[in-house]
């Protein structure tokens, strides 16, 4: 009797404990501040589509292949804002389909970005949503792609009359930061604001909410936590890799007031639901 009662107290204390360490972490880590996107942009959001598409713009990818890049061209070819769309990436793509057939697909090599500046040239908007671990490439290898080849091609699409460019980058990005992931988030969210260009959109996405394909244990763990804590409400820790993509997609078509502005978690979440998005 004596074990069980103590069993017991022992169990209550872990769970307690447990309770309390998640209550710190929402405390600290949650974003409280309301989103500035209101339901009510959903009215202006056909006009703005129809607007858009009027134009004329051609558009490019990067990262086209990986778990956003996928659900964003899909997004692009459903609303249907580009004249154009171009996949930059390291490898050719197979699609099949009708809609893919307009597609224009530039392979290049990221170690020699000069040597392709054509492939950057003449494009209205570019999103970028390369990247890789530390845990696949090192932190040699996660400095290079995640800075140094996003850096690069936005450059090489600056110089080619690319206005506007569309970064997705991370939840906590931070150039001051001590943990390398943000810090390199935050050090080419920065050099990339330096370009000038006439429009910046950062987004800042805390955990992606998708079944990967790839094996990435950490990851797949934070997925199944923060996926559970995300169906009880808060929105400022994970996102859906869709709404990630419909945000970018809506975001492209508002007007902001500002040269450069971060999207983050909250406002993802709230502009990629937006009735327009459903
Ligand atoms: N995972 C998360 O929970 C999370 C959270 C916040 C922010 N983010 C950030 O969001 C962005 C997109 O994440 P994601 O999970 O959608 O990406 P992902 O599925 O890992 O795809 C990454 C893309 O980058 C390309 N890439 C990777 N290494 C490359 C290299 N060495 N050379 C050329 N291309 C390379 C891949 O091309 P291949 O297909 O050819 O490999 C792929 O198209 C990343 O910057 C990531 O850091 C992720």
């Amino acid at each position: 009797m004596t074990l069980l009662c103590s069993s017991w107290g022992k169990a209550t204390w872990i769970l307690t404990l447990a309770f309390a360490i998640i209550a710190i972490i929402f405390y600290c880590f949650d974003d409280s501040a309301p989103s500035r996107y209101t339901s009510s942009m959903d009215e202006n959001m056909e006009t703005l589509k129809e607007n858009f598409r009027s134009q004329n713009k051609s558009c490019f990818i990067l990262g086209a292949s990986g778990e956003t890049g996928k659900v964003l061209l899909q997004e692009l070819l459903e609303r249907n804002i580009f004249s154009k769309i171009t996949l930059i990436g390291r490898r050719q793509l197979t699609f099949e389909g009708k809609e893919y057939e307009n597609l224009v697909q530039e392979v290049v090599d990221f170690e020699k970005l000069d040597d392709f500046a054509a492939a950057f040239k003449d494009h209205d908007v570019g999103y970028c949503c390369l990247g890789t671990t530390r845990a696949k490439s090192g932190v040699d290898g996660f400095i290079r792609v995640d800075h140094d080849y996003v850096l690069k091609s936005a450059e090489l699409a600056k110089a080619g009359g690319c206005t506007q460019f569309h970064l997705e980058s991370s939840r906590g990005a931070d150039k001051k930061s001590s943990f390398l992931y943000l810090k390199v988030k935050g050090q080419v969210e920065a050099a990339i604001e330096a370009l000038g260009f006439d429009r910046l959109a950062i987004y800042r996405p805390g955990v992606l909410l998708v079944d990967r394909k790839e094996s990435r244990p950490g990851e797949w763990l934070a997925r199944k936590f923060f996926g559970a804590i995300s169906a009880v409400g808060s929105s400022s820790l994970s996102i859906p890799i869709q709404a990630v993509a419909k945000a970018m997609v809506s975001n492209t078509l508002l007007q902001p007031e500002q040269k450069t502005e971060i999207l983050e978690n909250k406002d993802m979440a709230k502009l990629g639901n937006t009735k327009a998005n459903q």
